[in-house]
């Protein structure tokens, strides 16, 4: 309750100061909004019992867009996590096994039960100070929190029938067959003896530390946003500058908040979408490229997704159809453009890159 009434007061020196279409003269000190927003920090945060190296990365961009860890090899994680799409899949669930294609034009009839989300700056997930404290290991991954660290969750999709393993193999076939399959191709051989110290290193457990490597390093560069909570008053416009006061206004901050945007908790009382499951709430940082949105990929627009908050007392939001455009426009101001895209150009297996996606 506090933490309410902070919020209010801080809010309502925000009005004071002028913000409301007053153009250049209203523009007011970023200084208050780094109570509730700060920049995301400039380097990923690598976990000690994962450290950074150069060929980890290299070995877990390669495994990343390599269909052979798929049972049928047709499927990599780039199939769901492409940067023609924000790297997630613009669907509002993923095709896995049985299809062909990428993005909302992928064919096939088995889908996933949840929306895939971006893996840009999953380095920073569960962040919710300015910086990280020595020892932060960025976590809580999945709508459902079930994975705890990046590791762990690589392994997941392998394992899915729907995602990747195929009715080919049974769960627990399927990461002794990747791993024999990986064993008898030199270059990964040698990929593998470069980045891990052990002397069989191809295992499952330095596939997760790979992947989870090169996955840190899809960090997004600072926004206009960032530049305006860096003290530049000018990188947002008097519109965006409304917006950003109206989302801290209605209240969407008890949720969307931090480096992130983002607790990343779920909060069983307070339910987004009525009469659905309770799910953890997600980044709003570049959430312009990714289409369509929520858990169950059910707004197929932005907008849509805002219109959600509509008079929703029962979260503490107060929101009118009239401020959708403001918030949208400020939400704009989270994408970083030249977002990471950098496919390689083949992979160690020479399946067709990314899988079966053209
Ligand atoms: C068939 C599509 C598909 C494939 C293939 C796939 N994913 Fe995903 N990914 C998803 C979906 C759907 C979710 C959300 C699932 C959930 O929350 O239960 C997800 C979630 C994630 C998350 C969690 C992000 C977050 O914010 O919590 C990460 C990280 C991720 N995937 C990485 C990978 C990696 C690494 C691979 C390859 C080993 C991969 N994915 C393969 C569809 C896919
Ligand atoms: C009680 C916590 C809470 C509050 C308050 C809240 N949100 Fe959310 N937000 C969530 C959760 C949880 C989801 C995911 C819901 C789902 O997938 O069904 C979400 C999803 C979203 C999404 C879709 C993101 C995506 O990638 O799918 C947008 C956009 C959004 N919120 C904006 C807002 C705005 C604007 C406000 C204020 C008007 C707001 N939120 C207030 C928790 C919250």
């Amino acid at each position: 309750m506090e933490r309410r009434v902070a919020l209010i007061v801080l809010v309502s020196m925000i009005y004071l100061t002028g913000c409301d279409e007053q153009g250049a003269s209203g523009r007011q000190p970023a200084e208050p909004y780094t109570s509730f927003f700060t920049p995301l920090p400039e380097a990923a945060v690598f976990p000690d019992d994962n450290a950074f190296s150069e060929e980890k990365r290299v070995l877990g961009e390669f495994l990343f867009w390599d269909p052979i860890l798929s049972g049928r090899m047709n499927v990599s994680c780039a199939t769901c996590h492409h940067p023609d799409h924000g790297w997630a899949d613009g669907r509002p669930f993923s095709v896995g096994v049985d299809g062909a294609g990428l993005g909302p034009t992928r064919s096939g009839t088995q889908e996933t039960p949840f929306h895939s989300p971006t893996v840009l700056n999953v380095a920073f997930t569960g962040l919710r100070e300015t910086q990280p404290q020595p020892g932060f290991v960025s976590g809580g991954y999945f709508w459902d929190l079930r994975a705890a660290t990046l590791e762990d969750q690589a392994i997941d999709p392998i394992k899915s029938e729907v995602e990747m393993r195929s009715s080919d193999f049974l769960e627990e076939e399927i990461l002794p067959e990747i791993v024999s399959r990986l064993a008898l191709i030199p270059e990964y051989q040698a990929l593998f003896s470069a980045a891990f110290e052990e002397p069989d290193p191809i295992i499952e457990r330095n596939i997760g530390q790979a992947l989870a490597t090169y996955q840190r390093t899809l960090v997004t560069a600072p926004t206009r946003f960032d530049s305006f909570l860096a003290g530049d008053e000018t990188a947002l416009t008097a519109g965006e500058i409304t917006g950003l006061n109206k989302f801290i206004n209605s209240g969407c901050t008890e949720c969307h908040s931090g480096p992130m945007l983002a607790d990343n908790l779920i909060d069983a009382t307070r339910q987004v979408q009525r009469n659905k499951l309770p799910v953890r709430t997600p980044t709003l940082r570049n959430v312009e490229l990714t289409p369509p949105y929520m858990h169950d990929g059910s707004r197929s627009t932005l907008r849509g997704a805002i219109s959600v908050y509509e008079d929703r007392n029962d979260l503490d939001v107060t929101l009118e159809e009239g401020d959708f455009g403001d918030i949208e426009r400020f939400l704009r101001t989270l994408t970083d453009a030249d977002f990471p895209r950098q496919v390689p150009a083949y992979v160690p297996s020479n399946l067709p890159v990314g899988g079966d996606i053209l």
